[in-house]
C-alpha cells in the first residue's frame, strides 16, 4: 500500500509540475491560451488527488478530511478553467493569472496545513 501511495504521490508531482509550468511557460509567451500540458496537469492532479485520498497509510497519519475537501474543491474549480476554455484562441488575463493563482494555494494547502 505505501508503494501505492508513493507512486501516485509522485505522479501526482507531476502533474503539479505540468499544470504550474505549463502556465508560466505559456504566460511569459505573452500569448494567454490554454495548453496541453495545463490540460492534462489539471486532469492528472484531480485523478492522482481522488487516489492519494484513500486511506492508505496509518490512520494517525491521515490527512484532514477538510484539507482534502479544500484541495478538491480547488482542483475542480482549475480543471473548470483549463477545460471549457481549453479550445479558445486566448483567455482573458484575469482567468489565465486565477489559474496558476488556485495552482499555487492549492499546493499551499498541500503543505502548510497540518
Ligand atoms: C491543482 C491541484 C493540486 C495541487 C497543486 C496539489 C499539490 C500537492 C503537493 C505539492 C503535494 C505534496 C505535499 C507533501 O507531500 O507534503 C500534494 C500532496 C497531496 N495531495 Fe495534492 N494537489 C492538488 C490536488 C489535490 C486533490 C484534488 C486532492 C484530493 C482531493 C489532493 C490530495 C493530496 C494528498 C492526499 C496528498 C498527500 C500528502 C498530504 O496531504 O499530506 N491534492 N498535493
Amino acid at each position: 500500500m505505501e508503494a501505492l501511495r508513493l507512486i501516485l504521490l509522485y505522479v501526482h508531482l507531476i502533474g503539479f509540475a505540468l499544470l504550474l509550468g505549463g502556465g508560466i511557460a505559456q504566460y511569459v509567451t505573452g500569448r494567454l491560451r490554454i495548453n496541453a500540458a495545463m490540460l492534462w496537469g489539471a486532469i492528472i492532479q484531480v485523478l492522482t488527488g481522488l487516489g492519494l485520498s484513500a486511506p492508505l497509510r496509518d490512520p494517525d497519519d491521515e490527512p484532514a478530511p477538510a484539507k482534502l475537501v479544500t484541495k478538491l474543491v480547488i482542483a475542480l474549480l482549475i480543471f473548470v478553467m483549463v477545460f471549457f476554455s481549453r479550445k479558445r484562441e486566448s483567455v482573458s488575463r484575469g482567468h489565465f493569472l486565477a489559474i496558476i493563482g488556485l495552482t499555487l494555494l492549492n499546493a499551499a494547502v498541500a503543505v502548510f496545513w497540518r
